[in-house]
């Protein structure tokens, strides 16, 4: 089921979601309406809280580039489904341009480690180890700091922030 984003400035993206511990129907269904509504928005990460569930879980949609190479893929097969994340190795810097489901419309450049080592559980309860330095790196950063009830435009400079804060004030006033 499709369901409606929080958005900024609402409270619920500051709270610290709950580890799972329970991996039963229940998270099945949370995981895959965060799919649908993932996809309905056209977005490329999802973190539980997003949909106003503060648990542990969030999904990536690993772009698979399709044989002509013209096409990036969207597909339930590579989706990334991944629940109680734990940074295991945090390397390097780089710095990526970034948008979010809870702060549409608004894409900025902000710093990130180049190099992640999570360990995470799956659906079913099952440990892996996942490593990047590339866009998944990026993402996992992303969606793990909605974990910890952050948001990338804390990322911000001093003077985004406010130029943030002024439009997206003014955008609330037009809506
Ligand atoms: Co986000």
């Amino acid at each position: 089921m499709i369901k409606e984003i929080v958005v900024y400035p609402d409270r619920r993206l500051k709270l610290v979601s709950k580890e799972v511990e329970i991996f039963d129907s229940s998270l099945h269904t949370l995981l895959d309406d965060m799919y649908e509504t993932m996809i309905a928005k056209n977005g490329v990460g999802l973190a539980s809280i997003q949909i106003g569930i503060a648990q542990r879980v969030l999904i990536i949609n690993v772009p698979v580039k399709s044989e002509n190479e013209d096409v990036e893929i969207q597909s339930f097969e590579n989706t990334l489904e991944v629940i109680n994340p734990k940074f295991l190795e945090q390397t390097g810097s780089t710095t990526y341009t970034e948008g979010c489901l809870s702060v549409p419309e608004v894409f900025e450049e902000v710093d990130r480690y180049k190099y992640v080592k999570i360990e995470y559980q799956d659906r079913f309860g099952d440990i892996h180890l996942i490593e990047d330095d590339e866009f998944l790196s990026i993402a996992l950063q992303h969606e793990i700091e909605h974990l910890n009830g952050h948001l990338f435009i804390e990322k911000f400079s001093y003077i985004k922030r406010k130029k943030f804060e002024k439009e997206w004030k003014k955008r609330a006033k037009k809506s």
